[in-house]
């Protein structure tokens, strides 16, 4: 089970949504690139703005974190280049693509439910081309293809500009397999097509896959490799959206404060570069200073950020610039430094500590949201305990939190026992939200009678005299529309609040 608690109900009705910490899944499915999206999105058909009314027909869901839903993005692109038109509407479909996540058991399971619902279209309709994309694709190949014949093509996340040539094969009456990960794809010179969105927001991917083998985590084993995408892509890329009329980036990682361009490739350390290459490196914090460059009204999220990664000259950058948004991710799994030792995070409880109290010090007026793991291999009662203070001790702003799942393949799934029985993960689950509600409610109360800088991404769900934005906090925020319109930023006095949500009005527009 996986829970989010924030002040969060109202959802910008994009793509993106929930972006920040980039998991989402088990609801309609599951994005984390972690965050993903709204939940409500998870699993529902991504469309082009514009459609190709002669081209094939793709129907096109995404389930898991941002990053997934971003690599759709790229995907529609890819088969948009060779006469593709997206499609909502199944039963017109030619070619159907799941792209999936394999974070948690269930994060699969939906995927397969949903795979043997597709089934019985495919019966009616043999043309159809089914495929598995995403996290899922390297494990689950030889089964899907073979076992369980639910689908003619798996394309693995470094595969997909194989598409085209996959789906020929398969309608020459071939299955179709690609899972190699590669060491260089970014796919930085593909533009990706913003398939839904509110036109205000919008997520960029900086570097793709993961080195950092936390026992825990399958992603190093579904996406490969970290590799730093060219700064200069990225940073057209950020222009592009911002000249479309786009106000808000997000940029993408599994471990952003990692980010190092060299000239391309696999990633290397810092010292590990020659003289020369060393002159030319792009980090995490000159890339944000680069990005926040652009323009004032550009506001600059990312995510995720990494504890043991995560350096002063980083927090300085966010100091520096106002655009880019006083918020941070950082994911602490357990507060007890045994747990993490056994998860490989590589920091103890006080090192994560001292990079809480290092945030503090540079932006005292940062939020700060979390992931949490309940019942990690051999967890005892005592550490989990730790875990409960140490929320105490920072108080977060949010935070995702999920029962431990073993993942094949994966550290602690060969080394040690998932000995934690079910009833007690999901007590001690429980426990860590109920703390964790009562301070996103504390966090949200200091926020009344403050005025805050909210940017409108579009109409309040409840109302269509209301509006709703975001602080640079992340806070949802919703007021009265006046003549405001999405795209503007509008001091805003907040006077009431929800657990999800601040209410208040615009202060042009006060006595
Ligand atoms: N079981 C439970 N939660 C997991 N996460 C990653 N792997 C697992 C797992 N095997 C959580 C971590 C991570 C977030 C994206 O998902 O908290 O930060
Ligand atoms: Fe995203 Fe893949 Fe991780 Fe799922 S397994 S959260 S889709 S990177």
């Amino acid at each position: 089970m996986r829970h989010f608690v924030t002040f969060l109900t109202q959802r910008p009705n994009i793509l993106n949504l929930d972006s920040l910490p980039l998991y989402f899944e088990e609801q309609a499915h599951m994005n984390h690139t972690q965050e993903p999206l709204d939940e409500s999105r998870q699993g529902e058909a991504l469309v082009l703005p514009s459609e190709n009314p002669s081209g094939k027909k793709l129907y096109l869901e995404s389930y898991g974190c941002q990053m997934n839903f971003s690599d759709s993005e790229i995907v529609a692109s890819l088969l948009a280049e060779k006469g593709f038109s997206t499609t909502r509407n199944l039963y017109e479909s030619d070619v159907i693509l799941l792209n999936t996540c394999a974070i948690r058991e269930n994060a699969e399971q939906r995927v397969r439910t949903r795979l043997r619902e597709l089934q019985h279209l495919k019966k009616g309709k043999p043309s159809l081309v089914v495929g598995v994309l995403g996290c899922m694709a390297e494990r689950l190949k030889d089964k899907f293809l073979e076992e369980e014949k639910l689908v003619d093509l798996v394309a693995g996340p470094d595969a997909y500009r194989a598409l085209p040539d996959l789906i020929t094969e398969v309608e020459t009456g071939q299955k179709a397999v690609n899972v190699i990960l590669s060491l260089e794809e970014t796919y930085a010179d593909v533009s990706p097509v913003r398939l839904t969105g509110n036109g205000i927001s919008a997520f960029i991917s900086i570097m793709r896959g993961c080195d950092n083998m936390c026992s825990f985590c399958v992603v190093p084993f579904t996406r490969g490799r970290e590799r730093s995408r060219d700064p200069e892509s990225i940073l057209k890329e950020a222009r592009d959206l911002f000249e479309a009329g786009y106000r808000e980036v997000t940029l993408l990682g599994q471990n952003v404060d990692s980010y190092l361009f060299y000239g391309g490739g696999p990633k290397k350390e810092f010292k590990a570069l020659s003289p020369e290459e060393q002159a030319h490196a792009v980090n995490f914090a000159k890339l944000l200073r680069k990005v926040a460059e652009i323009d004032p009204q550009l506001r600059i999220r990312f995510t995720t950020s990494n504890p043991g990664d995560m350096t002063d000259e980083v927090l300085q950058a966010m100091a520096d610039y106002s655009n880019i948004c006083k918020y941070i991710h950082l994911p602490v799994q357990s507060g007890s430094s045994s747990v993490l030792d056994r998860m490989n995070r590589g920091y103890t409880r006080e090192q994560y500590l001292d990079r809480i109290s290092a945030i503090r010090k540079y932006m005292p007026d940062c939020a700060i949201s979390t992931d949490i793991i309940a019942g990690f291999c051999g967890e005892t009662e005592e550490e989990h305990q730790d875990t409960l203070t140490l929320m105490q001790q920072v108080g977060y702003d949010y935070a995702y939190m999920f029962e431990y799942s073993e993942r094949p393949k994966t550290l602690a799934a060969r080394k040690f026992k998932d000995d934690v029985p079910a009833e007690l993960k999901n007590r001690r689950l429980k426990e860590i939200i109920a703390l964790q509600t009562e301070w996103s409610k504390k966090r949200n109360e200091e926020e009344l009678g403050k005025v805050v800088e909210v940017l409108v991404e579009g109409l309040s769900k409840k109302s269509d005299q209301e509006l709703f934005g975001r602080t640079s906090q992340y806070k949802v925020v919703v007021f009265p529309k006046h003549n405001f319109k999405a795209g503007d930023y509008v001091q805003v006095k907040i006077h009431s609040c929800t657990s999800a949500t601040l209410i208040g009005t615009p202060i042009d527009s006060m006595e």
